[in-house]
């Protein structure tokens, strides 16, 4: 059985998504290992970046936040981690990129997109934690960069997507589709975290040092946020009779939350902060329980 998404078969709907075990090649091999349909890199910007103080993650079996700030080594360098981890398996790979301009972004898009090693490129325009504004929250935002990036698209095409933020506003939803699907976007991948949570100690000290104690929340207590994502997105897209993919994300920790996913409209469904938490045998054990209940 293969699972269609963005003009490749899969072998499974399950898959990784960005988060600093996805960093270097070594820990996207062992992605790689488990039975992911694909395997996503973390957020790369054009140029390295230290990201947050530290600490800046924190993980428990409900929730994760974090406000990594987008800590990464450039883009070419990731680009070389990323041809290992292609020697090494024949698993689509998709990038992820990030930016803080227009201008950036097509930049450091048309870098994942010219490398033969990158299959699929995805367009992080929803990152809370960082200074920049967040694209994916402004329509008229999300179709600056998509006309930017729409002379690259010509030049490789590659499939591409964008990641968004949480949202249960279907009025917004639609403006955003609405554009999406006018640049015919391949897929969008909902969500990213749900940005500026806190979490405070019995001491009253926050978790997380960076920005303030202020992140991205993300983890099982995510879960019926980004099925209302997900299931308002397919709603949009399917009112105009489009087909573009969506990646599910959000709150996944056993494989009945796949089947949510699958069920509220996403196409393929990635997990972030169950791997962080538990390490990489939680993908194979969520795939596991997951093929147990279609059995
Ligand atoms: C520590 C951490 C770092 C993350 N870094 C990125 C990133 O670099 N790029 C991105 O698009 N999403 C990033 N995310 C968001 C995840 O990919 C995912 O969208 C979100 O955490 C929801 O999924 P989850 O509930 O399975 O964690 C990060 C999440 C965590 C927990």
């Amino acid at each position: 059985m293969t699972y269609s998404f963005a003009g490749f078969q899969l072998t499974s709907p399950i898959i990784n998504a960005p988060m600093p075990k996805a960093w270097y090649a070594d820990g996207m091999k062992l992605i790689a290992d488990q039975p992911v349909g694909a395997v996503v890199t973390k957020s790369v910007t054009l140029h390295a970046r230290e990201g947050n103080e530290s600490p800046r993650e924190y993980y428990d079996a409900a929730r994760s936040l974090n406000a990594v700030g987008l800590a990464n080594d450039g883009v070419l360098a990731h680009l070389g981690y990323v041809e290992t981890l292609a020697e090494y398996t024949d698993k689509p790979i998709i990038m992820n990129v990030s930016a803080f301009s227009v201008a950036e972004y097509a930049e450091v898009f048309e870098n994942a997109m010219s490398a033969p090693q990158v299959d699929i490129v995805e367009v992080n325009l929803s990152c809370p934690n960082t200074e920049a504004q967040v694209f994916a929250e402004n329509p008229e935002l999300i179709e600056d960069v998509l006309l930017a990036l729409a002379p690259i698209r010509e030049k490789y095409k590659k499939p591409m997507g964008i990641k968004v933020n949480p949202c249960t506003n279907l009025a917004k939803i639609r403006q955003i589709v609405e554009v999406l699907v006018r640049h015919n976007v391949d897929f969008v991948t909902a969500t990213n975290t749900l940005g500026n949570c806190r979490l405070l100690k019995p001491d009253g000290e926050p978790v997380i040092k960076a920005n303030g104690g202020y992140g991205g929340m993300a983890g099982a207590a995510i879960l019926p946020l980004a099925l209302s994502t997900v299931s308002l997105y397919r709603k949009a897209i399917d009112e105009l009779k489009s087909d573009m993919a969506i990646v599910g994300v959000g709150g996944v920790t056993t494989g009945a939350d796949v089947q949510a996913h699958l069920n509220a409209g996403a196409t393929v469904v990635g997990m972030a902060s169950v791997i962080m938490h538990e390490g990489y045998d939680a993908l194979g054990r969520v795939s596991k329980e997951w093929e147990e209940i279609n059995a």
